[in-house]
């Protein structure tokens, strides 16, 4: 299987948000319950993007005979930077990450690539992140001086799958160990899924 990374666009939101449906129905790696509605998915991108903050999706390249060069493409997997616990200024250096690859597509090296990219963006302050927060009313926003704050802290929070995850969930640990991460410290309790903290 051939893929290719680039910057997600509006016509790619759907294929996220079925991705994104499939683990949260299915799985504890995320902790949502119910499939969020497409339209929240549409205001993340929008937002996040708006924010200057990476959003990049991996495309097959199957091709079928009278296809058009977008319907050629097949999104099979994403991955995005958001701001950390909301909208909150004086978080603006540090972000979120969320990586998913279709569940037909993992463990060929899909994610990793994704992920490589991602941090390739983001290296050496190349993308600022144009933090901003609400002061006092909905109509006034403060945003963050000079275009953006530089990156410095990008944050995977993973939930510790004991049940169905390799080695006991610790296999996701050492997947982002593997390229560069750091535990930074674990919560223990607060999230109750599928009968499981
Ligand atoms: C975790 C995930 C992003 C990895 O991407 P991927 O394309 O499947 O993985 P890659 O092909 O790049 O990497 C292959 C390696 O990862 C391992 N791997 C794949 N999925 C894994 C998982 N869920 N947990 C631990 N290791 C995993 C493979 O065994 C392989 O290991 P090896 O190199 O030692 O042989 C992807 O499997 C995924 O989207 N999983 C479900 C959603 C998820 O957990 N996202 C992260 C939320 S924090």
């Amino acid at each position: 299987m051939s893929f290719q990374i680039r910057p997600a666009t509006e016509a790619d939101i759907p294929e996220v948000h079925a991705i994104n449906t499939h683990y949260v129905t299915n799985t504890v790696v995320t902790f949502l319950q119910n499939p969020a509605p497409l339209s929240s998915t549409f205001s993340k991108f929008r937002d996040f993007t708006d924010r200057g903050l990476p959003f990049l999706v991996a495309v097959d390249d199957a091709k079928s005979a009278g296809d058009t060069a977008q319907q050629q493409q097949t999104v099979i997997g994403y991955t995005y930077l958001s701001p950390f616990r909301g909208a909150m200024l004086s978080y603006g250096p540090t972000v979120e990450l969320s990586l998913f690859v279709h569940k037909d597509h993992t463990s060929r090296g899909v994610g990793s690539v994704l992920l490589s990219a991602l941090l390739e963006k983001i290296q050496g302050g190349k993308v600022k992140h144009l933090a901003r927060e609400h002061a006092g009313d909905p109509d006034h926003e403060v945003r963050a001086p000079d275009g953006g704050v530089p990156i410095r802290n990008v944050i995977a929070c993973m939930a510790l799958d004991t049940v169905d995850g390799k080695e006991g969930g610790e296999g996701l640990r050492k997947w982002y160990e593997k390229r560069g991460f750091a535990e930074r410290g674990r919560l223990k309790s607060v999230g109750y899924k599928k009968g499981r903290w």
